[in-house]
């Protein structure tokens, strides 16, 4: 009985909201979602931090970031323009980076150390983290409380249930640095982008263990790295590899930033340090790079070439030349990017789809291909907006 005046009720409503056309009608049902009633009341509350000032004891660190920064802007001056930053994001870099950008023109590295040390807390999006999209959830109760109570606490049931294979949920955790908010559980703060994380690290240290291993240590290449998200949870899963990330300078602030904090016994190159050539490989964990220092890489150098969601931010003639630069390097391609969703550029340009990157299928195979975790396992907006499939290829 309960079913059929479900299906009455739902009926009724259908016919009314399809008037308003497949936007509303939408609009109403997410709507409606978010004022569920919470089976379980679990414990899982948004932290979001206030600013924090910088801590002396890392000045060091950011020294190095700071000259390093310097000389990159100074070089990517010289650089061929298609490596500067393009479609939207030379505003995001603009707006949201713009403390970093006038603590470095004014010489001013406390300026530039308090975005560092915040730069997972600002209003402005950077496009690396969900900070500012957390802070506009907090607008709302109601909004908020969904999101607590109905996404991440079912991502949470997924995670323990059927990926954490025992392990517990510190395994989510990651190093606050940069002022990171996130989803407080008894003691420990957890992301989304975290259990994400998790899952396509445990992915690819899966591929990579199946793919010959021609050099003494593997080799990872990622770009756009973002400030090195996956790269920590894949440092989990394998050990004693040499990650390479291509990114733009600012980007690569937040990186070193983040990555050094975690990992203070890594060895770390950042531009200028020393000069990058084969030799690196060995003498250096982890080697943070403008992307202009590509196409200096030698050829078949890495065993994996990764890309979250950047070269789908890209426009297309960036696009293409990166993917013919990792086709170059690589043994081996993972990318997720986007399938149907261009993203529109200023005059008039667009980014490519998935199908449009120009991998050479003379040497290279696909080995697999699916849709992005968050869609199937992410909240249900997700599921309008979320057109992302990785793809994972392989020399043939
Ligand atoms: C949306 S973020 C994704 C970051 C990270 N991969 C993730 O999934 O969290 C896009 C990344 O692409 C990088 N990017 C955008 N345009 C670029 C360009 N022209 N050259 C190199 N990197 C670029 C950005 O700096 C940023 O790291």
């Amino acid at each position: 009985l309960q079913q059929r005046a479900a299906d009455f009720a739902a009926n009724l409503l259908g016919w009314g909201l399809r008037a308003g056309g497949p936007d509303a009608y939408r609009n109403v049902v997410n709507a409606l979602w978010e004022r569920q009633p919470h089976y379980a009341q679990s414990q899982i509350q948004l932290v979001l931090p206030d600013r924090v000032t910088p801590a002396e004891s890392e000045r060091p660190v950011v020294q190095r970031i700071f000259d390093a920064y310097q000389k990159m802007k100074q070089a990517q001056l010289q650089a061929d323009p298609i490596f500067l930053p393009g479609g939207g994001w030379k505003n995001v870099i603009e707006n949201a980076y713009g403390e970093l950008l006038a603590g470095s023109r004014e010489n001013n590295i406390e300026r530039f150390h308090y975005f560092l040390a915040n730069f997972a807390a600002w209003e402005i999006p950077t496009g690396i983290d969900e900070s500012s999209a957390y802070r506009k959830l907090a607008e709302s109760d109601r909004k908020r409380r969904h999101f607590e109570q109905q996404v991440v606490a079912q991502l949470l049931h997924w995670w323990q249930t059927l990926e954490s294979e025992g392990r517990s949920l510190d395994e989510l955790v990651m190093p606050p640095y940069g002022n990171q908010g996130g989803f407080q559980v008894g003691s420990l703060i957890v992301t989304p982008n975290g259990i994400y994380g998790d899952f396509y690290a445990r992915l690819l240290a899966g591929f990579l263990r199946s793919q010959p291993q021609p050099h003494a240590r593997r080799r990872i290449a990622e770009l756009g790295g973002g400030f090195g998200r996956l790269y920590y949870f894949l440092s989990k899963q394998l050990t004693d590899t040499c990650y390479l990330d291509f990114d733009l300078p600012e980007l690569l602030c937040c990186a070193a930033y983040y990555l050094m904090l975690c990992f203070p016994d890594k060895r770390f190159l950042l531009y200028g340090e020393a000069d990058y050539s084969a030799d690196c490989f060995d003498d250096f964990d982890v080697l943070l790079l403008p992307s202009f220092e590509i196409e200096r890489t030698p050829t078949d150098a890495v065993d994996l070439f990764i890309n979250e969601n950047s070269l789908g931010v890209m426009p297309p003639v960036a696009a293409r030349r990166f993917v013919d630069q990792m086709c170059r390097v690589s043994e081996a391609i993972w990318h997720r990017n986007h399938e149907t969703r261009r993203n529109p550029f200023p005059d008039n340009e667009t980014s490519l789809l998935n199908r449009e990157y120009p991998i050479d299928l003379n040497r290279f195979q696909l080995v697999a291909r699916h849709c992005d975790i968050e869609r199937v396992i992410g909240h249900a907006m997700a599921l309008d907006k979320n057109d992302m499939y990785w793809y994972y290829y392989r020399r043939s």
